[in-house]
C-alpha cells in the first residue's frame, strides 16, 4: 500500500491474504451495480463532492488500514483525504471500481483424479478454470491476464498444453488466444463461421487430451449456436454459459427477432436437458456467478442432483421454459457488441477495463 493510492493488485492480495483492511465505497446507491466483496457501502458521494465526510462522518471504523473506493477513483481521493485529516489510514483504490474489474482469486478442487484451479474474475464474474493431470494442463476460457495463468501454471510446475473457449464471449474479452500464442499451444473453440483467425476447431465428440485425462465436447447450443460444454470422465462439466447454478444463459445475444430467439431458448431446453442427464454427483461448474467472489477459497460448484431437484426452471417442459425465459431477458451487456467483434476478431486493447466495465449479464435466472 502506497501513501495514499492502494493498487488493485495490492487490495486483491491483502483480501487474499485474509488481511484486515476496510473497503469504504462512497458510490451513489445507482451507480452500484457490483461491489467489492466485504466492502461496506456509504452513501457518501454527493457529500464528498461538496468537499465534506457527510454520512462518513458518523461511520465507527474498526482500527488499522482503510480502502475508499468509488467508479473511477476520483470521489474516493476526497473521502480519503478527509478522512485522514481525522487520523484515519486511509487510502484510495486506484482507478475505482473500474479498475477492480480485472481483480481475481482463486479456488482449487479436485475431480476425477485432476487437480483443477477456478480462477475467478470476482470484479466481474467470470470464472475460467485450469486443469491439470499429470502436471499437463489445459486453460478454460481465460478471461484475465495471460501472466496470471502462465503463474499459476509455473508455481504448481505443471505445464500448459492447451487453452480452450466454450463459447464466443459476449460480456468480457476472451485471453485464450493471447495465451495459446503466447506460450505456442493450440487454441481450442467450437467449430464456428464468426471467428475471423486460425484455430483449432472443436466438434461435438471431439476429445482433448491432456496428461492420462480428456475433455470431451459436449455441444450445448442455446446460448450461442457453437456453445460447447467440456465433460471431464462425466464427473464435472464446465459448461461456459450454457448452465449456471440457479439460472441458464441467456439465448438473445446473437440477435434476431421473437421467434429465433424462441428457437435458441428451445435449444438449450435441450442442451440442458441432456446435461442433467449427468450422474447426479456430477459437477456444474459454469462460466459465471452473478455475485461478486468471495476471497475465501471456495470453490464455486453445484452438482447435477441439486440443480435437477431444486431449481424451477429447470423441470419446466419446453414450451413454458421458452416462455420463461423469453419473459426474463434481462439488458444486454455493455457493449457487447464492440466485445463480441473484438471476440470474433481476436484483438484485445490495451486497456480492455473500459470495455468490460460493468456486471456480466449472460444468465437468466
Ligand atoms: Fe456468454
Amino acid at each position: 500500500m502506497t501513501a495514499e493510492r492502494t493498487s488493485v493488485s495490492e487490495l486483491q492480495e491483502l483480501l487474499a491474504a485474509g488481511r484486515h483492511v476496510t473497503v469504504v465505497d462512497v458510490r451513489s446507491p445507482a451507480d452500484i451495480d457490483w461491489a467489492i466483496p466485504g466492502s461496506i457501502h456509504v452513501d457518501a458521494y454527493d457529500a464528498l463532492k461538496a468537499g465534506n465526510l457527510g454520512p462518513l462522518a458518523q461511520l465507527n471504523l474498526p482500527p488499522g488500514p482503510v480502502v475508499t473506493v468509488c467508479g473511477m477513483g476520483n470521489t474516493a481521493a476526497i473521502a480519503t483525504d478527509l478522512l485522514r485529516a481525522r487520523g484515519v489510514q486511509a487510502s484510495t483504490l486506484e482507478g475505482g471500481m473500474r479498475a477492480w474489474s480485472l481483480a481475481w482469486n482463486t479456488a482449487e478442487l479436485t475431480v476425477a483424479d485432476c487437480e483443477v484451479v477456478q480462477v475467478r474474475r470476482t470484479g466481474k464474474g467470470c470464472l475460467s478454470y485450469i486443469i491439470a493431470s499429470q502436471a499437463e494442463a489445459v486453460v478454460i476460457d481465460a478471461s484475465v491476464d495471460p501472466d496470471v495463468y502462465v503463474r499459476l501454471i509455473t508455481e504448481r510446475n505443471w505445464r500448459l498444453v492447451g487453452v480452450v473457449d466454450t463459447h464466443i464471449h459476449a460480456d468480457h474479452l476472451s485471453r485464450s488466444k493471447l495465451l495459446a500464442e503466447r506460450e505456442g499451444v493450440d487454441f481450442w473453440l467450437p467449430a464456428q463461421r464468426r471467428t475471423r483467425f486460425p484455430f483449432q476447431a472443436i466438434n461435438d465428440g471431439d476429445r482433448i487430451p491432456f496428461g492420462v485425462a480428456e475433455l470431451v465436447a459436449l455441444l450445448s447450443p442455446g446460448h450461442t449456436a457453437e456453445s460447447t460444454t467440456y465433460l471431464l470422465a462425466n464427473a464435472a462439466a464446465f459448461t461456459g454459459d450454457t448452465r449456471f447454478f440457479t439460472s441458464v444463459g441467456r439465448p438473445d445475444l446473437e440477435g434476431g427477432d421473437r421467434d429465433e430467439v424462441a428457437t435458441h431458448a428451445r435449444l438449450l431446453h435441450e442442451s440442458i436437458r441432456r446435461l442433467l442427464e449427468l450422474p447426479a454427483e456430477a459437477l456444474i461448474l459454469p462460466g459465471h456467478v452473478a455475485d461478486p467472489i468471495r476471497f475465501d477459497g471456495r470453490p464455486l460448484a453445484t452438482r447435477v442432483g441439486t440443480i435437477r431437484d431444486s431449481v424451477p426452471l429447470t423441470s419446466l417442459e419446453q414450451d413454458a421454459f421458452v416462455e420463461a425465459v423469453l419473459a426474463r431477458i434481462p439488458p444486454n451487456p455493455p457493449n457487447h457488441a464492440q466485445i463480441i467483434e473484438l471476440n470474433e476478431r481476436g484483438e484485445l486493447p490495451d486497456d480492455p477495463s473500459e470495455l468490460e466495465a460493468g456486471a456480466n449479464r449472460c444468465a437468466i435466472a
